[in-house]
């Protein structure tokens, strides 16, 4: 493999369906860079702890996530579960004393879970976890040297945070170790839920707000159908939020052409709605379909599945492991081979 590939590396978390709007941000993406990048992708079972969570549920959650992100196009040796390479959590402490309390306290991340989480859990429990969740972060990322992070814009704190940690730790050890991870910025499409195009498409909000990838045929198309377009705001011919949303879709599919006619209708004034909802919700499904095709024939081998990621998280932990070695070299930390 020639030297000058570049490293990627991104990590998602295991709480659930995944929708069109992961999708379009950011899986999809993922299945892209694999031609140019040598990528690392990891499901964070760690991260998942962080906020109140069912342990009996996790793994099942963490399996079921790779088994979707196969079926999207994530090639096997590039998937890994992060529990699996144990060194992320290893070094997350190490980087832990490497990062100031006030700069983790100031993430604005922890203030809206902590909130959140304050709100919702009748316990009231704030983990120290949540406190420390980007350090852990930023584990990820330097652990496997990785030159690119592909990540929205809310993650650009904690980018930031894990280049504050990469410097301070070269600082501190006299050496130019670990190199500065890059946001690698593309303009990803922003999918706003159908129910409510005011607000962005995700879990948290409730079922109407998301179109999961992995719906059936007559849920995609009913959730398309009932999208609301007109949010009574709207100026003669402007165009509202929500069917600026279903534009956004149909591109976001690769269905430029479909979008560049009934962009002309829109722009001559006699757009008809329902032809653009039943060109989303073909679009929409056509993909779906070939989806969850592949996630099936995958449930057939499960166990081969299984086995494979297994391999794969040991051949990706023996790179994060001779960080590892480096590490503790450099810090001081004593380095014998059992
Ligand atoms: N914090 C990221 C999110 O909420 C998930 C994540 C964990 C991540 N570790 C990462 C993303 C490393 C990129 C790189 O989406």
């Amino acid at each position: 493999m020639s030297q000058e590939r570049k490293t990627v590396l991104s990590c998602i978390q295991p709480t659930g369906d995944l929708h069109y709007g992961n999708y379009f941000g950011a899986n999809k993406n993922w299945v892209r860079l694999q031609e140019e990048y040598d990528c690392y992708y990891g499901v964070v079972d760690y991260h998942a702890m962080t906020m109140p969570y069912d342990p009996k549920k996790l793994r099942n959650k963490t399996w079921d996530l790779i088994f979707n992100l196969l079926a999207l196009g994530i090639e096997e040796k590039n998937l890994f579960i992060q529990s699996l390479v144990p060194e992320h959590a290893e070094l997350g402490w190490i980087f832990n004393c490497f990062c100031s309390y006030g700069h983790l306290s100031r993430m604005t991340q922890f203030k809206d879970k902590s909130q959140q989480s304050s709100e919702s859990s009748k316990e009231n429990f704030i983990s120290a976890g949540l406190l420390n969740y980007p350090v852990l972060q930023a584990a990820d990322i330097l652990i496997y040297k990785a030159d690119y992070v592909p990540v929205g814009k809310d993650q650009d704190q904690h980018l930031e945070l894990s280049r504050a940690i990469a410097n301070r730790f070269n600082n501190q050890v006299g050496k130019e170790y670990f190199v500065m991870p890059e946001t690698l910025h593309t303009e990803f499409p922003k999918i706003k839920s159908t129910a409510d195009p005011t607000r962005k498409m995700s879990k948290s909000a409730g079922e109407k707000h998301y179109i999961s990838v992995f719906s059936d045929e007559a849920r995609i198309k009913k959730q398309i159908r009932s999208a609301v377009t007109d949010t009574g705001d709207t100026k003669e011919g402007e165009m509202s939020e929500g069917v600026e949303n279903l534009f956004v879709m149909l591109k976001a599919a690769d269905h430029q052409e479909q979008h560049d006619t009934l962009m002309k209708d829109f722009n001559a004034g006699n757009l008809r709605y329902v032809d653009l909802k039943d060109a989303v919700g073909e679009a929409l499904w056509s993909l779906s379909s070939q989806f969850i095709e592949k996630r099936n024939a995958l449930n057939e081998n499960k166990k081969e599945v299984k086995q494979k990621i297994k391999a794969s998280s040991a051949e990706i932990r023996k790179v994060a492991q001779e960080t590892l070695r480096d590490v503790k070299e450099l810090t001081g930390l004593l380095n014998v081979k059992f």
